[in-house]
């Protein structure tokens, strides 16, 4: 099943590649079908990245995410979905990328986060991110969630249920430098941050939850730390990542297989508890959430 050079490794209930995930998605043929891409590539903004040229010529960056959203659209099931994480500034290559390779837009989602913004000196400043969540044809499943925000200052009354989700999702904290990171960040033994752009453990939930169902197949072509695996592997999806670095990749295999106390999903399950169908999609049975968890506050990885 795994492929004899070990490029391929098993972790949880899915599987990390270590590769290029164009080679992947457009050159081999894929086993499986995949119900759900979260898509959370370099943003060509000049980032460090040991495997990642992040300053390429715009045309040929987006040639490279458009050979990525065509070959996911290609491997998706029928009312698959994709989440594309991008700058604001790149909304309307974004929205081209998905819209010539097949896919229907469904929403584009305001990640405002509840950080500072970003300054700039001839136009407002920057508060938010873009994540753009198409399918392939309709929809085969999109689960309502309701959640429980704080009250408006304006609101008198505590509401009996909750919200549904909307497209502006203003209640998740990016993981930023420092202190604010908190416990889920993962550090090497300096205390310095292991990945910059490591995403919130409370996104992927809120996607995961949304798109799919116990089961169902998720893909990230662009891994990094395995936040989207580590949080599938808990719901009882099964998670196949891609990534370019061999650190990340071990640093992957770590986190899937010691799911740490920071990783636990089961905090967030009071937030969505006035959803309907919660029990059906938590997938509250598998063994994955709670037994396996391990109070680890660094990886094994980053010892010595
Ligand atoms: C923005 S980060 C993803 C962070 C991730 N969402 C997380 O929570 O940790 C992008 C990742 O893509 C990886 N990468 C860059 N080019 C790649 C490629 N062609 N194939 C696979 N991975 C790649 C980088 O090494 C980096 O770890």
């Amino acid at each position: 099943m795994f492929s004899e050079d070990k490029k391929e490794f098993p972790v949880g209930n899915g599987k990390i590649i270590q590769g290029n995930c164009l080679e992947y998605l457009s050159e081999k043929p894929f086993s499986e079908r995949i119900d759900l891409t979260f898509l959370d590539p370099p943003f060509n903004q000049n980032k460090e990245y040991n495997y990642f040229d992040d300053n390429l010529p715009i045309a040929q960056y987006w040639e490279m995410m458009f050979k990525v959203c065509e070959g996911v659209h290609r491997i998706t099931s029928d009312g698959g979905a994709i989440y594309f994480m991008q700058r604001e500034k790149n909304t309307e290559y974004v929205l081209k990328c998905l819209r010539e390779t097949g896919w229907t837009l469904q929403n584009l989602i305001i990640w405002k986060k509840k950080t500072s913004a970003v300054p700039c000196n001839t136009k407002y400043g920057i508060h938010y991110q873009i994540i753009a969540f198409a399918t392939k044809d309709p929809p085969r499943i999109f689960n309502r969630l309701r959640i429980s925000p704080p009250l408006p200052p304006n609101y008198k009354y505590e509401r009996d249920n909750g919200v549904y989700v909307t497209d502006v999702w203003d209640d998740i904290r990016e993981l930023t430098s420092g202190y604010f990171a908190g416990d889920e960040a993962i550090r090497k033994s300096t205390g310095e941050r292991f990945h910059k752009q490591q995403a919130p453990i409370a996104l992927l939930l809120r996607i995961i939850l949304s798109s799919t169902k116990p089961g169902d197949v998720v893909l990230d072509p662009f891994a990094g730390t395995g936040t989207t695996l580590v949080v599938a592997e808990q719901l009882g999806r099964k998670s196949i990542g891609i990534e370019i670095d061999p650190e990340n990749v071990k640093c992957i295999k770590d986190r899937v297989n010691n799911i740490r106390e920071a990783d636990n999903v089961e905090k967030y399950y009071k937030d969505f508890i006035h959803t309907e169908n919660l029990n059906e999609i938590w997938n509250l049975k598998s063994d994955t959430t709670v037994s396996k968890k391990k109070k680890l506050q660094t990886l094994n990885l980053f010892e010595g």
